[in-house]
This record gives C-alpha cells, structure tokens and sequence, in this order.
C-alpha cells in the first residue's frame, strides 16, 4: 500500500514538469542547457546531504575523544576546502555556457522585436530571407531548427520575457533593448510569460509560442503579412462599428482605416490562440465578454470597457474580429 502511495505521489510529482510550460521539459538549445545544470545540481546537492546527513549521523554515535581527534579535519576540509572545490567547479560549469548562450545567431535567423508592454506583446517579424515585416500581438510561430534572434524592449515598466520550455529569461528594460537567441528544436505549443513583476495585471501577461514545420511556417508568414479580408457584407458592417466605436484609435486592421497604435494589432486576430494576452481562449462568446467586462478580466488595463454597446453591436464587433484570420 505504501509503495503504491509513493508511486502515485512520485508520477504526480513528474507529471508537474511536463506541460507546454516546463524548464524541464526542454525543446529548445537554451532550455536544453538550463536543464543540465538544474539536473547536475540536483545530484550534487542530494549527494553533499547524504554525506552532511552521515557525518551527523556518525558524530552522534561516536566517542567524545574521537570528536577531538577529527573536530579539525571536519571544520578545515568540509567547511573550508570541501565548498571551495564544489563552488569553483559549479562557478565553471556555469561560466562555460555563457559564450554559446550569449554568441550571435548564424546568418538566415529570424528577427523578431518583442516589446514588453502593460500588460500584452507587441511583436514585430523582420524575416529578411522572406522578405517580410509585420506586426502581430501575443504570439510567436517559429520553425523548427532555425535559429530566432530576439530583441526585447518594453514600453512602460520592466517586464521579462520568459519561454520556459525554449530558453533562459532575459530582461525587457524601458530605455534600453536586449537580446535572446534561441533554437527551438521540437514541435509543439509553449507557454511565454512575463518574469517580472510589473503592475496589477502581470500574472495576465502570457503569450502562445507554435513551434512548427519549415512549411508549415511559411504558409502562416504569407496569411500573416497580407491584410486582413474585407469582402464579405460582415467584414463591411462589422468595420464601419469598429471606426465608428473608437476601437481604431489604438488598433490597426491593416487594409482598413483602422491604423491605431497604442494597442494590439488586430489584423490577424482570429487566427490567435488566445485572445488578451493569453488570458482566455479566442472563442466568440470570449470575445464578446473581454468588450464588455474588459476591466474586471484584467484589472488596470488601458483598454475601456464597452458595456455601452448594445447586444447587437457587442455580437456585430465580435463576429467582425472573430473572421479576421
Ligand atoms: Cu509584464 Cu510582469
């Protein structure tokens, strides 16, 4: 009975490091890394207690005479020399991965600018090779085994942008602009967030990372760079409600009127995982309840509640920005 218990206890426990937001559950070079040193401390750590664990152990049931005998071979090599070796040696390990982690990617790397603000993503491709440059918001496609070369920036506070399962957490700093390469190396759907406390919202502020095939990459860089479709009577009504609204003040519909920038870009919302920086799942009814309780979802946010529009016009917008693929 106990062996099951600590069984089902051990593949719980497990099973919390799996997920499309796991450190380690690697699918990515940087991740890859992160992982090793997590797991290589791990064992240095549990075998240093099992000998710290011993020695008590021993102490306790050995002679007072003897602790003067080895009172001094303890204090001087396990309290001096023994954490020397063990610091200098994990101090390498560590140092050693800094040149690969911090090296430039190789030529044909996808650009990609991220900036972090309150509390969504603004994301930029500048894919030389494809000759595209466009903007989305809280999302990132990449191809399998290409290299992407990151740069950060945020547009209010500090926020960090983390991908657990794809590489290590860099810092997003007003002001300045830093960078993150990463090699992604397995299919799949990841979970970015934000590492640094930034406001009321920051656990609101995650992003949806598709790692999928050379291909399959391609198709979506073509649907993403051309603008939106507007030749259906919805696409008409529904952009007429979103001009007239206020709504392209601070959102761009490329191909439309619509060229705000405070905002995400809409263009392509509804081929999105997530709708309000993965806060709830891009389905319509969703769509409807962020217009409308908007600051309760995400408190402090900068985008006002709509709950004037009518049910008609809260149903009209959402359908409009629902078909926006
Ligand atoms: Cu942005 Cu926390």
């Amino acid at each position: 009975m106990r062996t099951c218990r600590v069984t089902v206890f051990c593949a719980l426990l497990l099973n919390g490091c799996d997920g499309p937001q796991s450190a380690l559950n690697p699918a990515g070079d940087g991740a890859q890394q992160v992982a090793d040193l997590f797991y290589a401390m791990v064992v240095g750590a549990t075998l240093i207690w099992l000998i710290v664990v011993g020695l008590a152990v021993w102490a306790m049931l050995s002679e007072r005479a003897f602790h003067r005998r080895t009172v001094s071979i303890l204090v001087i090599g396990g309290g001096a020399v023994f954490p020397t070796l063990v610091l200098t040696a994990l101090l390498c390990y560590g140092l050693r991965m800094i040149p690969e982690l911090n090296s430039p990617a190789p030529s044909g790397a996808i650009a990609v600018d991220v900036a972090g603000v309150r509390w969504w993503w603004r994301v930029t491709y500048r894919d030389e090779a494809a000759a595209a440059e466009f903007e989305l918001a809280n999302e990132l496609v990449l191809p399998v085994g290409r290299p992407v070369n990151f740069k950060l920036s945020s547009e209010d506070v500090i926020h960090a942008f983390w991908i657990p399962s794809l590489g290590g957490k860099v810092d997003m700093i007003p002001g300045r602009e830093t960078h993150l390469k990463l090699i992604p190396n397995r299919e799949g759907i990841y979970r970015g967030v934000c590492a640094e406390y930034c406001g009321e919202s920051h656990a609101h502020m995650h992003f949806i990372v598709k790692v999928v095939s050379e291909a399959e990459y391609e198709q979506w860089l073509d649907r993403q760079r051309t603008p939106a479709a507007a030749d259906s009577e919805l696409a008409e009504n529904g952009l007429a409600l979103f001009l007239q609204r206020g709504c392209s003040a601070c959102h761009t519909i490329r191909g439309t009127e619509a060229e705000g920038t405070i905002g995400p870009d809409l263009t392509h919302v509804g081929s999105r995982e997530s709708l309000a920086a993965g806060l709830l799942p891009n389905e319509l009814p969703q769509l409807h309840r962020w217009l409308i309780e908007t600051e309760t979802l995400k408190p402090g946010v900068e985008m006002p509640q709509f709950d004037a529009l009518s049910t008609t016009e809260v149903d009209l917008l959402g359908r409009y920005l629902e078909q926006l693929k």
